[in-house]
């Protein structure tokens, strides 16, 4: 049977064929395959607006715009060529003789499993779980194709997948162990094993025999054998080798999907209907329809027609079908790179350098190259290389053939220079290049891969023979105006030029007036992208330069001077040295407690079989929802008009506010908005329809009126402006700072912005409510860190009592904070909907929708005033923190306290005093995320201390080092702390990385290099764990034994990737005496374990484990006569014998938690029950043309005491640092002047790819110290590692330094987070910057 989203099939086997449901064609049509046992399902009515998405379980939703991978799954045409898609955007009337393998397709769990399953869950590859399935799909596809791939093609094929968790480093391991060079673990790139480095040897990082440095064990990996791979479906070789030549129509609800089977027959259609566009990869149209509303009625898909395919070589040049894909074109120009001489290749080598970074593989597989050129986007990346090129089109129709040029009045869309309405692109000719002739591409985005382009160009010059006279030029750009730009004009100005420095300086100034961006760009940032116009230009001068030194001899311009501005090639990190503690030897083998055991779903994430929340099948009567939310940042509703909505087929109810039995929520928060909105994207209405298709339908039709109301605030500055603030100022003061200022040396100012950041967990929000006939029963199914405060809200929306409400929690697909408060918003929302039909009801929201509806990690604008002396001792210290709260308090005020307990870091300084407080603006209202205030407010002390380094004239670390807390103190709120294990990450962290080494190396570099400059930085750590209040920190746990002697545990907390029940197994392991097979955890639930904390605060393992060790010391006792009786006994026989004798096989832990409180009016407390300390270094490259960096190495120390299970721990470490990296480099939100968040996917918001890794990563945990308060001493890391992100930042300031410093230009104090290439660019002032700011003073 075929498993479908949100039905009631069998999941485990997938999928799929179809027949067309037209009158045109009578034949059934065959198809895809992908469970273990090849399966062939006829489905009638395939609809063309479905995509295969909407048909799998297995397969995640997470974008559905083929931007994160989550949905990849392996396409087959014909045998042996396979490869990867985005399930979310193939239409499954696409897949016509296609087999179609998906995750489950691969292995099972509960036949045999693939080792890319395999190995991805034990180099502890998965957390959440989410991302996995599509991770592996995209490896065992590229196993598929080369079951021995390089590491280039190994990063190359997951680039395109986005993973919120792990960091992606153990996710590289394991893909690393398939790979031709993963013999040895070349550690730091010297191709050596660590293993073999000598004591001496700088690098070394002191091996211990205590120490490990493996988290699984590569020879236990079953090997991979390609001849035991699924064979192509036989019928499906028949039908390509006898392709059908008749055209199929699919009818669609709305839609026509017609496929000739020939050429001439895809003219004739195309000359019928002429309006209707050819749809190849849809990934252009597909998007567009989804976002932008474009509908087609009728698409004409030409992916059967073999003339659309042919490549041909000639002496010449290359003609390219343009139904080719982009993966197929990259080959082709790769294969004929290596075939030509150099000078005739330069076209395809400029398209190369483009294609490996243009997308991920999955959507360079998909989409085809005319759909690319006739997409014309402005930020292509090809058409400005095909355009300088002197491409030409191949165009055909019925009447005929012609060729056109891709010239820029192409690219402008305009009607002479484009095709005809019947016309379609047949293929394209590119020449090649000549002797003296130069092509270059150039590109700049925010992150290196997979990240659309701020700008890009293409650029060509062609000499005199023999000289450097300027005989040809063309420019074109991508990126700054409504399609690719060509600068013509100054070309033709520049023919005949010598190509010097005058011609250079020219040039600029001529493009600059050409390429003009007048105040307005698609996506803003108009200097920038000015600035990047002529830096381009200025590195292919100097890269034609090299080229000409070599023809010209001698040369007539000196170059030796230039630096040469090659590209980076982003290197697959070698195998990273990881350090844990070895556990005990006398521990018993049997003891898990310390090992780095795999995560308890690991195997299930990586088949597919984990269940999430939208995974659940499809229930009785089932209904869905989807939320209307304002497009208004603060108005008045005027009216609400619903008719048109409720007009539409399949849509049962609108739920408004009026339909809430109980409480809406608060009086300041409403669930559903009632009379006014506070903000764009605050729900003020729910539709709920039969699909989910129909419900988003009638969510458009919706009108509401409103009035507008002032003031509308969106900034923190507009906010103080207007004092408008949501609760009072938090302040901490300790010595006498007015007086502390008098007697310093020297005083700096400062300012620092930190921006926000989206949880972008992979999964979004989610929940299932299922009334129940009796009793006003509710089960929820939610994906929730917090299902009690899902249960108490909807308790009180329904007014219902809590004991009828059931919330279940499964696993979550990451939550970092975004998945406490929230959910019992949707699940509320959801349940009025469920009472009001008495339908089972279910939201899934979009990505869109979710980042606009949720806020995030809330930005930050902090002013410090820091006095010190000129040895670098601080003396005095002022910080005042402001936070945009949003509309709402939700944990704004939580967050300025937890900001301001934290912000003095590991600094002991006499004269401090902290301020902070939370603005109320009309932005959606922001909450918790991981480090809780932490990340953003530290960031201003550690500014603040770079500060102080730039004004004595000494190294950041020195200052650190000078100011860092020494002996055993009391912090800024009076709390007694050891700073011992503080002093030994910092110590072992410079160590380890060869701190004062390599910042010679990084000096002497940044002496030779004028344009390219290094940073390196070491920042230390002191991070408060737990919440700031007693009654948070209890937790619960109920186990049972059962007569055969299994035992089921539940506790409090909840799965969100962390691996909490993996840990609770450990402990329950140990404390039990048991194997960990004996022992199972089924789900979160409020039912069994009533009144839970959220999952938050990096304590859920603490108290957690507390209590299920107290559980099992409980029944442990119990059974303890029992066992004396009988010594020698098995552990199945003592159960029996306790149930015989009514012995109670059940039991409660409990753990009555630390005592924490905080005394605001006397600033003083108790507020946290212990520290993580830790230390990370890293060094960076910037690239000053183009603000571009490249992370050459971290090396992270911490603390993690007696770490319950290492892997698990040093993964949240990882991934809390590649996610603090992210706030603090790429991660940007975007919004309009009226308040809309434009950042409301992958494409615009940047969270780090695996390619953002740094080349060389190192993590160790330090040997163990002990905590008597947590459980084994233990330590809780989820949140910590995202603040040693920041090292990245300050490495990448300190190469910014040296740039102005070199550059003469004075220091600012003005930071800001994220340091995206646009800040790198423009801080690095030099005569380009001069030049736009000239040409803006003078236009
Ligand atoms: C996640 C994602 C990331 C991306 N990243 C990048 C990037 O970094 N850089 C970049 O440059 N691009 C990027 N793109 C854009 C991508 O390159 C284009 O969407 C793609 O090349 C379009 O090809 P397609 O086959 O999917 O076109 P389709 O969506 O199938 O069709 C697009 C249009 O082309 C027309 N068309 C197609 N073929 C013909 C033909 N033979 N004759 C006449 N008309 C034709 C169709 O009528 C339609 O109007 C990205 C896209 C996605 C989804
Ligand atoms: S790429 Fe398909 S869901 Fe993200
Ligand atoms: S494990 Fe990758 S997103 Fe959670």
């Amino acid at each position: 049977m075929p498993s479908f989203r949100g039905s009631s099939q069998p999941r485990d086997q997938a999928f799929v064929s179809w027949s067309p449901a037209s009158h045109w064609v009578t034949h059934s049509v065959p198809i895809i395959v992908s469970s273990l046992f090849p399966m062939q399902v006829i489905e009638r009515n395939a609809d063309p607006e479905v995509t295969l998405l909407m048909r799998l379980t297995g397969t995640k939703y997470a974008c559905g715009r083929g931007g994160c991978g989550a949905c990849t799954v392996m396409v087959s045409k014909r045998d042996p060529t396979h490869f990867s898609v985005t399930a979310c955007l193939v239409p499954i009337c696409s897949l016509y003789g296609a087999a179609v393998t998906t995750v489950e397709g691969v292995g099972s769990i509960k036949t045999r499993l693939h080792p890319v399953q395999e190995r991805i869950a034990k180099s502890h590859g998965t957390q959440c779980g989410f991302c996995t399935p599509g991770m592996v799909m995209s490896m065992y596809t590229l196993l598929r194709n080369h079951p021995q791939p390089s590491e280039e093609q190994l990063l190359e094929a997951l680039a395109g997948n986005l993973c919120r968790c792990t960091g992606y480093r153990p996710i590289l391991a394991s893909g690393k162990t398939f790979c031709l060079e993963s013999n040895g673990c070349q550690q730091k790139g010297t191709g050596k094993c660590c293993l073999d480095l000598g004591e001496n040897d700088s690098s070394s990082l002191g091996r211990k025999s205590d120490i490990c440095t493996e988290l699984f064990v590569k020879e236990e990996f079953q090997p991979l054998d390609p001849t035991q791979e699924l064979i192509f479906p036989p019928e499906l070789l028949r039908m390509a080798e006898d392709p059908e030549k008749r055209t199929l129509t699919f009818h669609g609800e709305r839609v026509t999907w017609i496929s000739p089977g020939t050429f001439k027959d895809l003219l004739e259609l195309k000359a019928k209907h002429p309006e209707a566009p050819l749809i190849l990869g849809n990934t252009s149209l597909g998007p567009a329809m989804r976002s932008k509303g474009h509908f087609h009625p009728i698409l004409l898909s030409p992916a059967r027609i073999s003339e659309l395919n042919v490549v041909s070589k000639t002496n010449d040049g290359l003609t390219i079908g343009a139904g080719c894909s982009l993966a197929h074109v990259k080959d082709i120009l790769a294969e004929r790179v290596s075939e030509l001489p150099e000078e005739k290749t330069q076209t395809y080598r400029a398209l190369l350098k483009h294609l490996k970074s243009l997308a991920g593989q999955q959507i360079r597989n998909m989409a085809s190259l005319g759909g690319h050129i006739i997409s014309r986007h402005s930020y292509s990346d090809l058409n400005p290389i095909l355009a300088v090129g002197n491409t030409t089109l191949n165009l055909t129709s019925e009447e005929g053939t012609r060729r056109i040029p891709l010239s820029e009045h192409f690219l402008a869309g305009l009607a002479s220079a484009d095709l005809k309405p019947e016309e379609i692109l047949e293929s394209v000719y590119i020449p090649h290049s000549q002797k003296w002739e130069f092509v270059s591409a150039f590109r700049q985005a925010q992150c290196q891969h997979n990240a659309l382009p701020d700008v890009n160009a293409g650029m060509r010059v062609l000499f005199k023979e023999g000289t450097d006279i300027i005989e040809d030029l063309s420019i074109t750009y991508g990126g700054v105006g409504a399609a690719t730009v060509s600068a013509h004009k100054s070309c033709q100005q520049l023919l005949g030029r010598q190509w010097d420095e005058l011609m250079l300086d020219e040039a600029c100034r001529r493009l600059l007036d050409e390429v003009s961006l007048p105040g307005w760009a698609p996506g803003g940032r108009v200097e920038f992208k000015r600035t990047l116009v002529v830096s381009f230009f200025f590195k292919f001068y100097l890269q034609v330069l090299q080229e000409l030194k070599k023809l010209i001899k001698p040369f007539p311009v000196p170059v030796s001077s230039l630096a040469f501005m090659g590209s980076w090639q982003h290197k697959l990190p070698p195998s990273p040295f990881l350090l844990q503690t070895s556990v005990d030897s006398h521990q018993p083998l049997q003891d898990p407690v310390g090992r780095p055991v795999m995560h308890l779903s690991g195997l299930k994430h990586a088949t597919g079989e984990a269940e999430f929340c939208d995974d659940i099948p499809m229930v009785d009567k089932e209904l869905h929802m989807a939320l209307v939310t304002s497009t208004r940042a603060y108005a008045k509703i005027i009216s609400i008009d619903l008719s048109k909505a409720l007009e539409i087929p399949g849509v049962v109810d609108v739920i408004t506010a009026k339909d809430i039995p109980g409480t809406n929520g608060t009086e300041d928060d409403k669930l559903l908005a009632v009379d006014e909105v506070l903000c764009v994207g605050q729900i003020i209405c729910a539709v709920v329809a039969e699909t989910d298709v129909q419900a988003k339908r009638a969510i458009e039709k919706i009108k509401i009126t409103y009035e507008e109301l002032e003031p509308i605030i969106f900034t923190i500055e507009d906010a103080i402006k207007h004092n408008s603030f949501l609760c009072p100022e938090k302040k901490l003061e300790q010595g006498n700072i007015e007086e502390a200022f008098e007697k310093v040396d020297q005083i700096v100012e400062g300012e620092v912005h930190v921006g926000g950041q989206e949880h972008f967990y992979m999964e979004t929000q989610r929940v299932l409510v299922i009334p129940k006939t009796e009793d006003k029963e509710l089960d929820i199914y939610v994906s929730t860190q917090d299902p009690a405060h899902v249960q108490k809200t909807v308790s009180s929306t329904l007014h219902i009592p809590i004991n009828r409400i059931t919330c279940h929690v499964k696993r979550v697909g990451g939550g970092f904070g975004g998945k406490i408060g929230r959910p019992a918003v949707f699940g509320a929302i959801a349940a009025v909907g469920a009472l009001k039909t008495g339908h089972p009801i279910r939201l899934v929201l979009d990505r869109e929708d979710d980042m606009l509806i949720t806020g995030g990690r809330h930005p930050l604008f902090g002013k410090y005033k820091v006095g010190f002396m000129n040895n670098g001792r601080i003396k005095a210290l002022d910080i005042e923190c402001f936070i945009n709260g949003g509309c709402t308090l939700d944990d704004s005020e939580l967050v300025t306290e937890f900001l301001i307990l934290k912000l003095e870091n590991a600094y002991k300084i006499r004269n401090l005093r902290f301020r902070g407080r939370a603005c109320l603006t009309n932005l959606p209202s922001n909450t918790a995320f991981r480090g809780f205030g932490f990340p953003q407010g530290t960031l201003v002390t550690e500014s603040c201390i770079t500060a102080v380094a730039a004004k004595c004239g000494l190294p950041p670390e020195k200052i650190r080092e000078k100011n860092m807390y020494q002996t055993v103190d009391k912090t800024i709120y009076k709390q007694a702390f050891n700073p011992e294990s503080l002093i030994r990450c910092w110590n072992e962290c410079l160590d380890t990385s060869s701190f004062h080494n390599r910042r010679m190396q990084v000096e002497e570099f940044n002496k030779k290099n004028y344009w390219k400059k290094r940073g390196i930085a070491v920042i230390p750590m002191k991070f408060s764990v737990g919440f700031a209040a007693t009654s948070y920190h209890q937790a619960a746990a109920l186990v049972h034994i059962y007569t055969d002697g299994s035992v089921l545990v539940t506790h409090g907390g909840n799965e969100l990737g962390q691996g909490i029940h993996t840990k609770m197994l450990q402990v329950a392991s140990r404390e039990l005496k048991i194997p960990m097979s004996y022992l199972h955890i089924c789900e979160t639930s409020t039912a069994t374990v009533p009144n839970t904390i959220a999952t938050a605060a990096s304590i859920g393992a603490d108290t957690n484990g507390r209590a299920v060790q107290n559980a099992c010391q409980i029944l442990l006792k119990r059974l303890e006569p029992i066992i004396k009786k009988n010594p020698e006994g098995t552990w199945e026989e003592w159960i029996e014998a306790a149930f015989e004798q009514r012995i109670s096989l059940s039991a409660t832990g409990y753990f009555r938690g630390y005592k924490a409180f905080m005394d605001w009016e006397k600033g003083e407390g108790d507020p946290f029950p212990y520290y993580v300390y830790g230390a990370a270094c890293s060094e960076v490259e910037i690239d000053c043309l183009t603000g571009a960096h490249k992370k050459i190495r971290t090396d992270i120390v911490m603390d993690a005491c007696c770490s319950l299970n290492p892997a698990i721990d040093i993964g949240q470490i990882e991934g809390a640092f590649i996610q603090g990296m992210g706030l603090y480099t790429t991660e940007e939100l975007k919004y309009s002047p009226e308040g809309v968040l434009y950042s409301r996917g992958p494409d615009e918001y940047k969270i780090p790819t695996i390619s953002d890794v740094p080349e060389e990563f190192n993590v160790s945990l330090l040997p163990s110290s002990q905590t008597p308060l947590t459980i084994y001493s233990s330590k809780g890391l989820g949140e910590s590692g995202m603040f040693l992100g920041s090292s990245v930042f300050f490495a990448i300031t300190d190469a910014v330094a040296a740039a102005r410093k070199e550059r003469d230009i004075a220091e600012d104090f003005t930071v800001k987070s994220p340091a995206t290439p646009e800040w790198v660019r423009m801080a690095c002032a030099d005569r380009f910057t001069e030049m736009v700011w000239n040409y803006r003073l003078f236009f």
